[in-house]
């Protein structure tokens, strides 16, 4: 081993998956963050529902890798994500969701483990759905807002690789949520138009 790559491994630049529970191994480059239920308020359709659960109730786990400063161009980060089983009334624990800051950035996700939906939605508000499962490969296009639901029984598990200078741009959804919201309708998820 030559000097050079000695060096790269004192900055941390490789990293260890976990490929099982689809997890980055703890390291001080990892930033990891939790969202709870309380921290969700306004996203799901049923907040009175949602008001009654416990509020410090783990609705998903998000662990990120930045190997260069947020907004650099050229580069990528990579990250994993867990969302647990659960429902707000009919609708399934889900992520917050967001277009990127620079609508045009894309990403990869890939589902390591559980049963779940990737919801998207362009600028038009037009909203639709795939299905994810153990090993599928997902390509958010440009100019797309998504979000994943866990829709089985199990923690979901995924990893997601997007662009370092891609942005998160959460408020448009804050604001205005989705074009439709993914629900258990007779025991099957349904992708179910709605003003917000
Ligand atoms: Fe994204």
């Amino acid at each position: 081993m030559n000097k050079e790559q000695v060096t790269n491994l004192e900055v941390g630049r490789i990293m260890r998956m976990d490929w099982k529970k689809g997890l980055l191994l703890p390291n001080a480059e990892v930033r990891e963050t939790v969202k709870t239920l309380g921290q969700l308020e306004g996203i799901f359709l049923n907040e009175d529902t949602g008001r009654t659960m416990d509020q410090n109730t783990v609705v998903y786990r998000v662990q990120a890798w930045r190997p260069v400063p947020e907004g650099t161009e050229g580069a990528q980060f990579w990250g994993t994500m867990v969302i647990e089983p659960g429902q707000v009334n009919s609708e399934y624990f889900m992520t917050h969701g967001h277009f990127h800051r620079k609508r045009n950035r894309t990403e990869f996700y890939s589902l390591i483990k559980g049963e779940g939906a990737l919801i998207l939605m362009d600028e038009t508000r037009k909203t639709w759905m795939e299905a994810m499962s153990a090993g599928s490969l997902h390509f958010i296009p440009p100019n797309v807002a998504h979000r994943v639901a866990n829709t089985g029984q199990e923690p979901l598990r995924l990893v997601a690789c997007w662009p370092s200078d891609a942005g998160h741009d959460y408020d448009a959804i804050r604001q205005f949520g989705f074009g439709a919201r993914l629900l258990r309708v007779n025991g099957k998820p349904s992708l179910i138009r709605s003003e917000n």
